[in-house]
């Protein structure tokens, strides 16, 4: 039997791990979050769900991918055939965010380009939604293709075609050696510019300055732990795949630590560097930062090109900030198609380079959705009920089942085996208990919110078509491939 891939080396492995953490979910999701949540105040929810569902999760992956070296239906096949579609439930969640992620980098390529002149002009929201997305008046009125984000998209297909078929360590940790040392270098000279920008001190303030009331609204906690999630790619099928690519007798505890520390100073980073140049645009056009600020994805393609507009050196500052987006986003991309594309190959024994070239090439004729007028709003729902109503209950399906239903023994005596330093009792407790107990409420707040509120004022038709319909796809599809047909190496152990 071929054995199985592996990382070159410890580093290669870490700088891979660190590259999917590390997305467009920490340079404009988390300044967001904390921003809305309280400033520095949700710092302590965000470090409580780092070192209790964070790094316990990470430990939890990392351990059960090395042990049964295979992806997310591999692992839980082994465990038990009959759960095998959970693991297919959770790649189907990774292929549909793996679709509008690559929309989201291609617009980062685009205004990578138009950071040199500043082609946004002196309006750059009227410029974002009319005159580079044609946003439509409806999620299912399509309007024209656009064919900038088009063929920004079909670049960025290519380069993850280019890495996911190459291997994985002659594709994938290559490419991460060299995007994540050049991502930091860039943030780090980014920062020690904005931060000596007048005002920055003031933008600063806002992200530290602890607001103790939103401490008590259970909403806050139930948004650090979906940022967790989401920030480190776990729960979906990602780190189970690349660590399923590790030596046998290699550290796993941690080399997680290592992964969630890392990633979640660089959030803090980002967090420093967006709220310095926030800071600094309320300095010079006399108003708040409150009055500047902005959420999701207009912080980055609105918010931050409007901050260019006022900085010296323009081009330096934009065209630097849109290249960290386009490495951040494209390393994370690699991992997500990296994790589809090794279940397949895992289950069906199909060969790498004809599993990755059929994703791209049939992902890039679905991502074309995203580049018409209707594209924003699809993606706006899409990527809610895929992350809030999809990804949270599979990870927390996941969690329920190996800590309650297997147990945790066997799979900490695994991880006892190799790694740095043990885990014991806490570890357990957080993931048993504390894990489950919130990211439970989480879930059931979630559904309770979007059966009461239609979510984002859109039409009923609209959201049963693209959001609501998402969940039976998803199981749908779990237990479709569930009962296909495997090639006979599928449950055994590669070594
Ligand atoms: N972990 C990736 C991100 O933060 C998906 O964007």
């Amino acid at each position: 039997m071929k054995s199985r891939e592996q990382w070159g080396s410890r580093l290669g492995f870490i700088l891979a791990a660190v590259g999917s953490a590390i997305g467009l979910g920490n340079i404009w999701r988390f300044p967001y979050m904390a921003y809305e949540n309280g400033g520095g105040a949700f710092l302590i929810p965000y470090i409580f769900a780092l070192l209790t569902a964070g790094i316990p999760f990470m430990i939890l992956e990392f351990g059960l991918g090395q042990k049964y070296r295979g992806s997310a239906p591999k692992v839980f096949a082994m465990l038990n055939p009959k759960w095998e579609w959970i693991g297919w439930a959770q790649v189907m969640v990774a292929f549909v965010i793996s679709i509008y992620y690559i929309a989201v980098v291609g617009w980062t390529l685009n205004y990578t380009v138009f950071a040199f002149d500043q082609s946004w002009g002196a309006d750059p929201k009227a410029f974002f939604f009319g005159d580079y997305l044609g946003v439509t008046d409806s999620p299912l009125n399509l309007g024209g293709i656009r064919w900038n984000i088009l063929a920004a998209c079909a670049f960025a297909w290519l380069v993850t075609w280019a890495a996911c078929t190459s291997g994985v360590r002659k594709g994938i940790e290559r490419a991460c050696k060299v995007l994540i040392p050049l991502l930091f270098l860039l943030v780090l000279v980014l920062i020690s510019r904005v931060v000596t920008l007048d005002g920055a001190m003031t933008g600063l303030e806002y992200l530290f300055k602890p607001d103790f009331s939103k401490i008590a609204d259970f909403s806050v906690w139930t948004d650090a732990y979906g940022q967790i999630f989401y920030s480190l790619s776990v729960g979906f099928s990602i780190m189970l795949a690349y660590s399923s690519y590790l030596p046998k007798e290699s550290d796993t505890a941690n080399n997680a630590a290592m992964t969630v520390f890392i990633n979640c100073g660089f959030s803090l980073l980002a967090g420093v560097m967006i709220f310095s140049v926030l800071g600094n645009m309320a300095h010079e056009t006399g108003k708040t930062v409150t009055d500047v600020a902005g959420a999701g994805v207009g912080l980055a393609f609105v918010i931050i090109p409007k901050a260019i507009n006022t900085m010296p050196m323009p081009t330096f500052f934009g065209v630097l900030f849109f290249l960290c987006l386009v490495m951040a986003g494209l390393s994370s991309l690699i991992s997500i198609v990296e994790a589809v594309c090794a279940s397949f190959i895992d289950k069906f024994g199909w060969s790498r380079k004809a599993t990755v070239t059929v994703y791209c090439v049939g992902g890039f004729a679905l991502t074309s959705v995203y580049a018409t007028g209707g594209g924003l709003l699809i993606l706006d729902i899409v990527d809610h009920f895929i992350n809030n109503l999809c990804l949270l209950p599979v990870a927390l399906l996941e969690i329920v089942l190996i800590s309650w239903v297997v147990g945790l023994d066997d799979i900490r005596k695994h991880v006892n085996a190799t790694s740095d330093f043990a885990v014991g009792k806490l570890w357990k407790t957080c993931l048993k208990f504390v894990t489950i107990a919130v990211l439970g409420y989480a879930t059931l707040r979630n559904f309770q919110g979007d059966i009461a509120t239609p979510y984002g004022g859109y039409a009923t038709e609209e959201l049963i078509v693209l959001g609501w319909a998402l969940i039976p796809f998803v199981l749908m599809m779990g237990v479709y491939l569930r009962n296909k047909q495997a090639s006979p190496a599928f449950l055994t152990s590669h070594h």
